[in-house]
């Protein structure tokens, strides 16, 4: 089994990626965010009490989050491996995550960070909040998610840092080029499938 976590601020491209990588190297799926959309738009009380938290761009509790992803690890035992995108955000939900994967038997092999500049960040996420219908859309909910970025999730590439599992990318190239840098860190664990 091969696990990465997909890192990075808000708008640096982590779903971009992810649908590149999960389609090169058939990983499975894991974004809280996704997770988190469906559990609203279902009007379930998970996602009712997250989207408190999501309209205003703050991260939703740690118990919450770790609750509803234990259960998707459990869902897909025979998987390649998987990739997280949008978690961990704290240190507390990257702390879970290692015990759930040690249960069973893995780890996390490599955490790869994409690095985008906080004007390009704003400028691509107010491009997307034009279409997509997410509640991220305007300036002031950018500017917050920004700074829980910096206050609660920076923290984690510390973490992985000091386990030794880090590698940033520059993440303002192409969605082509950016992908290509990421494969090459992915490609020392894991070959393509064609
Ligand atoms: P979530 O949905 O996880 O947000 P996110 O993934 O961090 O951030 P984005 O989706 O905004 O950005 P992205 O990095 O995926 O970029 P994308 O590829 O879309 O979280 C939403 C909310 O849910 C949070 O605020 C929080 O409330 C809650 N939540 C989720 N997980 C949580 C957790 N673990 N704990 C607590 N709360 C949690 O790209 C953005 C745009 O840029 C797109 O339009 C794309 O086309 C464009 N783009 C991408 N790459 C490039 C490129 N190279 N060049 C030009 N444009 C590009
Ligand atoms: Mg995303």
């Amino acid at each position: 089994m091969f696990n990465l976590v997909l890192f990075g601020p808000p708008g640096s491209g982590k779903g971009t990626q992810s649908e590149n990588i999960v389609s090169t190297y058939k990983l499975q799926h894991i974004s809280t965010g996704d997770l988190l959309r469906d559990e609203v738009s279902r009007h379930t009380p998970l996602g009712t009490e997250a989207k408190k938290y999501m309209d205003q761009g703050m991260l939703v509790p740690d118990e919450v989050v770790i609750g509803m992803i234990s259960g998707k690890i459990d869902d897909a035992r025979d998987a390649r491996g998987f990739i997280f995108d949008g978690f961990p955000r704290t240190r507390p939900q990257a702390e879970a995550l290692d015990k759930l994967l040690e249960f069973k038997n893995t780890k996390i092999h490599l955490v790869l960070a994409l690095d985008v500049p906080e004007a390009e960040l704003t400028k691509r996420l107010l491009g997307r909040g034009e279409t997509s219908g997410r509640s991220d859309d305007n300036e002031d909910i950018i500017k917050k998610r920004i700074t829980e970025y910096h206050s609660k999730t920076q923290p984690v590439a510390n973490y992985y840092n000091e386990h030794g599992k880090l590698e940033t990318v520059t993440g303002n190239h192409s969605i082509t080029d950016t992908f290509k840098m990421l494969a090459k860190h992915i490609n020392k664990y894991l070959l393509p499938i064609k």
